[in-house]
């Protein structure tokens, strides 16, 4: 069953006089548990692509369809249940809530959803254990190591259960051991929950250990 569906997808920007069309007609679908890794160059599109299969952008034509939702036509109210609900989303950066442990970060959206504060904390920490923090729980962000920082994003990520997972260089700020272990951790947890990931990257070690490995170049997204 397809989890992602783009049809024809294009984005343009507006830049000055000029229009600058970063998605030119894509297609692609990502079947359920599926791992797609998408490389390109800088500036070829690939966090624009993201964003539209997660519905913080809008493509200028084309429809995209994420776990039974038609991303590309949902209205504010919408969206936030969609997201809410079915994605996950991963980024270079952390962000994590400084001001809250590592247990009580990873728990949030599912707290925010309604989950029992006992339940979440159960389901967080059981997490934590499965990205190798379980003794680092009661950690703040600035008490724990850029790898550290991203496993609990991880974590967080995938609390809500979400079929679906967008990872946006997620071991772009770490160093080349952390960067394996975050990878090795993310691909590990994606296969164990069934979990298909659209995963961004730049490291070529990934791009081998995907099911799928497709490239962005020139508004097109193509098998490499
Ligand atoms: N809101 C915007 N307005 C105008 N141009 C934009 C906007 N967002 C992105 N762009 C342009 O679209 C192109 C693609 O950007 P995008 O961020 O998707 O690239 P990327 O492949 O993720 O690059 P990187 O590897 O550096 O993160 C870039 O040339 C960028 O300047
Ligand atoms: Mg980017």
């Amino acid at each position: 069953m397809a989890v992602v569906e783009l049809k024809a997808v294009s984005k343009s920007f507006q830049s000055g006089e000029s229009l600058l069309t970063v998605l030119d007609n894509v297609d692609l679908t990502v079947n359920e548990g599926e791992v797609v890794v998408v490389r390109g160059s800088s500036g070829s599109g690939k966090s624009t692509l993201l964003n539209l299969i997660g519905g913080l952008d809008t493509p200028s034509s084309g429809d995209i369809e994420a776990c039974g939702y038609a991303v590309s036509k949902l209205g504010e109210r919408d969206l936030t249940e969609f997201r809410a609900s079915r994605l996950g989303f991963v980024f270079q950066f952390h962000y994590l809530l400084k001001d809250f442990t590592a247990t009580e970060n990873v728990m949030m959206p599912a707290f925010m959803r309604g989950m029992p504060r006992a339940e979440a904390t159960e389901r967080a920490q059981a997490l934590l254990a499965e990205v190798g923090l379980s003794e680092r729980q009661t950690h703040y962000p600035t008490q724990l190591s850029g790898g550290e920082r991203q496993r609990a994003a991880l974590a967080r990520a995938l609390i809500n259960e979400p079929p679906l997972l967008l990872a946006d260089e997620p071991t772009g700020n770490l160093d080349a051991e952390n960067s394996l272990r975050v990878e090795e951790q993310l691909l590990e947890l994606v296969r164990r929950h069934g979990t298909s990931l659209i995963i961004v990257t730049h490291d070529d070690r990934l791009a081998t250990r995907g099911d799928r490995t497709l490239t962005l170049e020139r508004g097109a997204l193509v098998t490499s």
